[in-house]
């Protein structure tokens, strides 16, 4: 078993061409481990002219390297080298993952890690099997389709789970033949990091996966703005999420969002309410409450509502948060002093919008961005608890006993990530399922992923759907080739 201090923290340079070096510019910026206010070490500050360097490499890997004529079967082969050696190396990344977010080791190790590896295993299945198609048409014409790569490939991902957001971006679109530039997480830089370094042992050409790390408005902006990049794939907040489509705008990059949520999660009295107790728990409590999907707003039946907020405060006040590095705790630390303040924030505004504070609602400890897990009940649905993304360990239960009206509510949100339903009635249970806007819909479950089922939003919640088969579409475009047969 490997131990925290066999982690190997060292200064991060950026991975461009195959070669690890500093910015243009020699900046570089600090990478904190939540749960100390510590620096873990220092990254190097990308910024435009890296940017496009990187698009460079990544153009030059496209059109001219070895990686176009490389076999989709032998791109899976390389999705599995990565997987392996992701595997080999799992307790150190989890460490990393740990350190760099402030996450519990326990959820590094059962949830991030094994989701990671599921989802290379899946699209290095894919590879080989991106096919076109032969197509009837009129006259004498032989007509069929190619799914060609769309080509390079801008990735911006967020700091919630900094190697599995790496991976659900790079994974399909390795295995669909682009290449691309990621530009990680300012607040996150060290898996995606290490990402590169395996990337490189698996044999992926030089110049296919670049990583620069920077901010946001610089690198981030640069890479959206870039006029040679086809495409770019962003997961971040809705606000970035426009900034994100304007920029890609100029040269009519293709653009897939994963925004945020407010997800509404309903509990019936019909349902098992211990099942739906640790859902709801699961639901906001889940790393920290940084989960785009998560269920922060909780809509209870009347004739439940008080029974289960008891049994809910309960179990969140004996929640275990603290030192994620402690194979017990169950919650850690927010991710930095911004989110920190932010949600907080969200709890001054909860108190003073009259919703009924339950349990937490302040920080928990004096070092580190702990904040204990909060429960505000009487919520109404057009408090700002209840319609801003807090992005944190607060649920905001709301009372309901008109099916129609809490649909309504439900439905009455700028976002549409996802969705729950907690009832034994399996009519019920497919109607909402049909009625609640979102792109995930759990039932009698929450916060359940696969690599093979599709994610995504409706409405401000973003476009395109990652995982599963229809991430290929994002990552493919289709040419039509028409022969003729005739004179
Ligand atoms: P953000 O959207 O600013 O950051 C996400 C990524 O976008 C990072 O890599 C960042 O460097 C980059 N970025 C920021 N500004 C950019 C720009 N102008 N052009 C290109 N790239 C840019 O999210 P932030 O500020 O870290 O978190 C703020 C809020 O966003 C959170 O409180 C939460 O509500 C939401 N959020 C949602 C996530 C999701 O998974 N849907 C993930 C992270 C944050
Ligand atoms: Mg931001």
């Amino acid at each position: 078993m490997i131990t925290k201090e066999k982690v190997n923290i060292k200064p991060g340079k950026l991975f461009i061409d195959g070669k690890w070096v500093d910015s243009v510019s020699g900046k570089t910026f600090n990478t904190i481990n939540p749960a100390t206010e510590e620096v873990l070490t220092m990254v190097a500050e990308g910024d435009r002219e890296d940017i496009d360097h990187a698009v460079k490499a990544a153009r030059k890997a496209f059109e001219e390297g070895p990686w176009r004529k490389t076999d989709a079967r032998d791109r899976g082969k390389i999705l599995l080298k990565i997987m392996d050696l992701i595997e080999k190396n799992k307790e150190e990344l989890a460490w990393l993952e740990t350190l760099d977010n402030g996450k519990p080791i326990s959820e590094t190790t059962t949830a991030d890690i094994p989701l990671v590896l599921d989802c290379l295993l899946y699209y290095a299945g894919w590879a080989d099997k991106i096919h076109g198609e032969t197509i009837p048409v009129r006259g004498e014409f032989l007509n069929y389709t190619i799914r060609e790569p769309v080509g390079v490939v801008g990735q911006i991902i967020p700091w919630n789970f900094p190697l599995l957001m790496a991976v659900w971006k790079i994974a399909p679109a390795i295995a669909c033949g682009n290449t691309m530039v990621l530009k990680p997480a300012e607040q996150t830089p060290l898996s995606a990091l290490r990402l590169g370094e395996f990337s490189q042992e698996a044999g992926l050409p030089d110049g296919v996966l670049n990583i620069v790390t920077g901010y946001g408005p610089t690198a981030g902006a640069a890479l959206a703005e870039h006029m040679d990049v086809d495409k770019i794939a962003f997961t971040g907040e809705y606000i970035t999420g426009r900034l994100i489509m304007q920029a890609a705008s100029k040269n009519l990059k293709r653009v897939s969002l994963e925004l945020g949520g407010k997800s509404p999660n309903i509990v019936f009295a019909d349902s098992d309410i211990d099942s739906a107790v640790n859902g709801a728990m699961t639901g906001i409590f889940f790393n920290q409450g940084e989960v785009c999907c998560a269920g922060s707003r909780l809509f209870l039946e009347k004739s439940i509502h008080d029974e289960f907020v008891d049994k809910l405060s309960d179990k969140a006040s004996s929640l275990r948060v603290g030192n994620p590095e402690d194979a017990g705790t169950q919650m850690g630390a927010q991710i930095s002093k911004e989110q920190f303040d932010k949600i907080l924030g969200y709890i001054d505004s909860g108190k003073q919008e009259g919703a009924k504070l339950v349990t937490g609602g302040e920080r928990c400890g004096n070092k580190g961005y702990f904040i204990k897990p909060t429960v505000f009940d009487e919520v109404n649905n057009n408090m700002k608890i209840a319609r801003e993304e807090i992005f944190g360990p607060v649920v905001s239960a709301i009372t309901f006993d008109d099916v129609d009206d809490m649909v309504r509510k439900s439905n009455f949100s700028i976002y549409g990530l996802a969705a729950a339903v907690w009832t034994k009635d399996i009519k019920k249970a497919h109607k909402l399922a049909r009625e609640l806007k979102a792109g995930t819909i759990w039932i009698n479950t929450y916060n359940t992923f696969d690599a093979a089922s599709p994610f995504g939003g409706f409405k401000q919640s973003g476009f395109g759907r990652e995982l599963g088969i229809h991430t290929l579409e994002l990552y493919t475009q289709v040419k039509s080739v028409w022969i003729n047969l005739g004179n």
